[in-house]
């Protein structure tokens, strides 16, 4: 799930009580515990480092913070060339090695779990378009009137931001595999604010600058794509040289499939809202998900963040659905792909 370490668990909260959301990030010993509480408490196949995808443009000056219910600040946007030119490029073993830590530590403690909780750890980062997105407008923004007007009117100085960051990502994600990430996950939260043309144009091309550079270091670490809001999309995601696509619940996982043929593994795509229903038509719903997922590799997830008031009981129902029928949806598959 995404967020799957977050405010819907008792736990989480009462570890932010103490601290900042960046205090936490920035702390190993407690990033690693809230990385676990959703493996032990409700059950997930894979642990989500605790991190956010915002670090590495702290990391290049941009001055992040965290403002009580505003989510993310920054107090140095990026809007021009010159602003570009600005940002500093950072050394990623110094400046962000608290994550490399925190997954250094992380696989230590699942190592030590009981066999059915020693499960992989998943490191992730912002694709260039995205990051640019809240980097560009100074923090969360319904609109994105910053960034797309850069993107009409000096589109080669916004190629020149995503090509910087697409650098730093690079080697902050090599980083985390380094560091004993098993699998990459690429989130690309507003990708889906672009039409196909634009798509192509302009967020593509440093996403692909990433997946070759990580393939140069260990072509064995599964990378997974994530696009929110991205079904008008499906064409160029088949184009993407990724082993999983993940995808919104907007856009049923059979279709994802006709799009993108049977090679890719699918990840997805409950409606996060879909957890507040009740536990038997959670179960419903799940059976479903698993029904459209069924003609090849699916990892069943969300289709974005599980939101903070989702009770814990049904994030379980939800898991316990895939537990108790995936095997006889998936036929001839094994449950736990
Ligand atoms: O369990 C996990 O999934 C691991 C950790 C994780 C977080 N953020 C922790 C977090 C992951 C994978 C992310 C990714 C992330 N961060 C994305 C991409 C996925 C998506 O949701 O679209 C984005 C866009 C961000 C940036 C970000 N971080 C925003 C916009 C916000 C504020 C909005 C909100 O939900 O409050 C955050 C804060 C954040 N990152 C929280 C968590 C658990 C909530 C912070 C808190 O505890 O107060």
């Amino acid at each position: 799930m995404m967020r799957q370490a977050g405010r819907y668990l008792a736990e989480y909260r009462a570890v932010r009580d103490k601290v900042d959301f960046l205090t936490l990030c920035r702390t190993p010993e407690l990033a690693v515990e809230v990385t676990l509480q959703p493996v032990r408490l409700v059950g997930v196949d894979a642990a989500i480092l605790f991190a956010d995808i915002l670090l590495p443009l702290d990391a290049m000056g941009a001055g992040l913070r965290f403002a009580q219910g505003d989510g993310p600040v920054f107090d140095r946007p990026v809007r021009s060339a010159p602003d570009v030119d600005g940002l500093r490029e950072p050394e990623v073993e110094r400046d962000l090695g608290y994550v490399y830590d925190a997954i250094r530590l992380a696989r230590r403690e699942l190592a030590a779990l009981p066999p059915e909780q020693r499960v992989p750890l998943i490191g992730f980062g912002g694709t260039p378009w995205t990051l640019a997105a809240y980097l560009v407008e100074g923090g969360t923004s319904k609109s994105h009137g910053h960034l797309l007007s850069w993107s009409w009117q000096d589109p080669a100085g916004l190629a020149r931001l995503l090509a910087r960051l697409a650098g730093v990502s690079a080697r902050y994600l090599a980083g985390q595999i380094a560091a004993g990430a098993q699998a990459i996950q690429l989130f690309d939260t507003w990708g889906g604010l672009l039409d196909a043309r634009r798509f192509r144009e302009l967020a593509l091309p440093p996403v692909l600058r990433i997946v070759e550079a990580l393939r140069a270091i260990d072509p064995r670490v599964p990378i997974i794509y994530y696009v929110n809001n991205g079904g008008h999309l499906l064409a160029e995601l088949a184009t993407l040289p990724v082993e999983v696509l993940s995808v919104d619940w907007r856009v049923p996982l059979d279709r994802v499939r006709a799009a993108v043929g049977p090679a890719k593994v699918l990840q997805g795509n409950l409606d996060p809202t879909a957890l507040l229903a009740s536990p038997a038509r959670i179960e419903e719903l799940t059976v479903e998900l698993l029904e459209q997922g069924a003609g090849g590799g699916h990892v069943v997830n969300l289709g974005h963040g599980i939101l903070p008031n989702t009770p814990p009981e049904h994030a379980r129902a939800f898991i316990g659905a895939v537990r108790r029928h995936g095997a006889r949806v998936v036929t001839g598959q094994a449950a736990r792909v």
